[in-house]
């Protein structure tokens, strides 16, 4: 194991005790950033959480937040809108969106999406009288790309997730924006399996919106997350939560919403969260994404070359390394949640996710403070376990 990786498995708290690969759901946040949240909430102590310095400190705080976003992401500074999940995001444009009847929304799959990146869409179907059309899509989530730029034509929006929650495949967003964009749709993305994985452009990927959280591969705090509006989409939603923070109101009564990132964020965030967020970001980028992608495929192809050698296993997701990250599903024989049950009683933690016709697969995610022997180890309990 090099010094990074040490040092890195010694930022993790996790790795003294347990194989973590549950990282598609919540990862455990480096050291440095539990004490960036100790520091934020014991300074608020010290010198009154509604102070003049604190809230020069908050601004500057969410100043480098959004910098250091806009980095990962490629956008400005005031596109980014802190939230509280990938959720949260997300239903900002379902809601925000002046929805006329007959509008049509593209999603990728139906339900086999998310619901995260499902239910908002179903739901303003349900209410507005909107056309939702659903991509079909292939054992792996892959749709064809002919079908959406035919079902496309005339749509208000498209609607997609960056990376596979189940399978782990990586969309063909470039091409899907583009078509999108040719057809003068919106195109919306659910990043919360890939912020923090592989890298995003939102320019080359041409989307107007695209939504993730702060506690799954960016190693942040529960309780944050980003949401990207470029700022000529954000001239298309009218905030559908609206109070203090985010919007003046005249002596005739007359509301006008702040400017961006503003606009979107009705009420005081989550400032706690912010600064663990702060220092995560502070912390992958320092680790780099094409480091971290190159440890996490490293770890991923262990688990899925070691699992594939087992009798009567089924491997989810491209065999093409390139078009996957480290998530690595599988189906066995046996009762997939059980597997995960009995997996869990000897400190390894995966997950058991739906991957079509009501069926859970076992699903390891691992991330870069994961090493090969953990994979190994992991590999190893699960033959075990297996009638
Ligand atoms: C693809 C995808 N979208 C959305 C979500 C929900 O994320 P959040 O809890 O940030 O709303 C998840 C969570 O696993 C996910 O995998």
């Amino acid at each position: 194991m090099s010094d990074v990786d040490d040092q890195i498995r010694r930022d993790f708290a996790v790795t003294r005790k347990t194989i973590y690969m549950n990282n598609g759901a919540i990862a455990p946040t480096p050291l440095s950033t539990i004490k960036a949240v100790t520091d934020f909430l014991l300074k608020c102590s010290e010198e009154g959480p509604d102070s003049t310095r604190i809230s020069d400190y908050i601004m500057s705080l969410l100043n480098e937040l959004r910098t250091r976003v806009a980095h990962l992401i490629n956008c400005e500074r005031d596109e980014v809108v802190l939230t509280q999940s990938t959720t949260d995001g997300l239903n900002l444009v379902a809601n925000g969106i002046e929805w006329k009847k007959d509008d049509s929304i593209v999603v990728r799959g139906g339900r086999h999406e998310h619901y995260a990146n499902y239910l908002p869409w179903l739901s303003v179907s349900q209410r507005r009288e909107v056309h939702l059309k659903e991509l079909a899509i292939d054992e792996n989530g892959y749709f064809d790309l002919g079908e959406l730029e035919e079902v496309s034509r005339g749509a208000k929006l498209v609607a997609m997730s960056h990376v596979l929650y189940n399978t782990g495949a990586i969309m063909p967003l470039e091409q899907a924006g583009r078509i999108s964009n040719e057809n003068n749709a919106l195109f919306c993305v659910d990043a919360a399996q890939s912020a923090g994985t592989i890298k995003i452009d939102v320019k080359k990927i041409g989307c107007h919106f695209m939504a993730f959280p702060g506690f799954k591969w960016l190693c942040g705090p529960t309780g944050i997350g980003v949401f990207y509006c470029s700022k000529k989409a954000s001239e298309m939603l009218v905030p559908p939560a609206i109070g203090s923070e985010c919007a003046t109101l005249s002596e005739q009564n007359v509301i006008a919403h702040l400017e961006m990132p503003l606009k979107f964020q009705a009420g005081f965030r989550n400032f706690p969260g912010a600064a663990g967020l702060e220092a995560s970001l502070r912390y992958v980028l320092r680790v780099g994404l094409d480091n971290i992608r190159n440890k996490n495929m490293k770890v991923a192809g262990v688990l899925r070359d070691e699992i594939a050698k087992i009798p009567d296993i089924k491997m989810y997701g491209p065999d093409d390394p390139d078009k996957r990250t480290s998530i690595v599903t599988f189906m066995t024989p046996d009762d997939s949640s059980e597997i995960v049950k009995k997996l869990e009683q000897n400190s390894i933690i995966f997950a058991a996710r739906e991957v079509g016709d009501g069926k859970k697969a076992i699903r390891a995610a691992p991330h870069f403070f994961n090493s090969e022997e953990e994979a190994a180890t992991a590999v190893s309990y699960v033959k075990s376990l297996l009638r």
